[in-house]
């Protein structure tokens, strides 16, 4: 399945944990510039899309682009891997928590650089030990997410491609916006099927693979064994799980 049909068979409910999480968007919108016009590459429905600038909106998604608010920037249909824009025609490009969906992430990526000159993609990294056994989900209770990289470009490919350098984004342990790593300070909301709706990874790893996890996750939060292991992160306001900014 492209991630546009993924998007068009679970994004009914997005917006029940999905929204604009501010203090992410404020290092975003920094990284932005003075860009006065703004291409948003996988758009959704608009989260993350800067106020007082013009923004054109990209999303294949149908189900995805029918959920936009009223008023939102305008959405053209289409995919990263072919813009149907003109070179060096915006002052950024951005995307955010979409190029893992890409089915040619580096061919999007350079699409980007081609139609706008910055480009600022927020992403993670999917590397053993940049993202799945730094975040306790992953390394105690979703091993299956390994196999969903597998054969994708690693973080160092995707910003070599376009030349970016990458900045760090810490998770607030009060995150807003509902994507997977959001929750790291607040496990129980994992056992909300709401909240897992919101997060594609729960689909993609099928529903033997979610079910044992969520059971697991519940039986160890009621033993005290997550408190246990994870006794280190109950004080900490922010987390640095792997997530970046590619700013070129
Ligand atoms: C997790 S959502 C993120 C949406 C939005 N950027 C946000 O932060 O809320 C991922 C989005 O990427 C879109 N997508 C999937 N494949 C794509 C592609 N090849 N090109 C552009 N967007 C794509 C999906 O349809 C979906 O709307």
């Amino acid at each position: 399945m492209s991630g546009a049909q993924w998007y068009d068979t679970i994004g009914a409910t997005y917006t029940v944990t999905r929204r604009t999480e501010p203090r992410i968007a404020a290092q975003l919108w920094a990284a932005l510039g003075d860009a006065r016009t703004v291409l948003n590459v996988g758009a959704g429905t608009g989260s993350y899309e800067p106020s007082g600038r013009d923004v054109t909106a990209v999303e294949p998604s149908a189900l995805m682009r029918a959920q936009r608010p009223a008023g939102s920037a305008q959405c053209v249909a289409a995919t990263a891997e072919s813009l149907p824009f003109e070179d060096q025609s915006f002052d950024a490009a951005m995307a955010f928590s979409t190029i893992h969906h890409w089915q040619d992430p580096i061919a999007g990526l350079r699409e980007m650089r081609r139609v706008a000159r910055r480009v600022v993609v927020f992403t993670h990294d999917s590397s053993d030990t940049g993202w799945r056994r730094r975040f306790w989900l992953t390394r105690d209770y979703l091993p299956e997410v390994a196999e969903l990289v597998v054969g994708r470009p690693s973080l160092t490919e995707l910003a070599r491609a376009i030349g970016a350098r990458l900045e760090p984004v810490l998770i607030p342990w009060d995150c807003a916006d509902g994507f997977f790593e959001a929750y790291w300070r607040r496990p129980e909301a994992y056992l909300d099927d709401h909240v897992r709706r919101g997060i594609s990874v729960w689909a993609r790893v099928g529903p033997d693979a979610e079910q044992r996890a969520v059971r697991r996750l519940r039986d160890d939060l009621s033993s005290g064994r997550w408190a246990e292991r994870n006794r280190d992160l109950v004080d900490l306001e922010a987390a640095e799980l792997g997530l970046r900014l590619l700013i070129a």
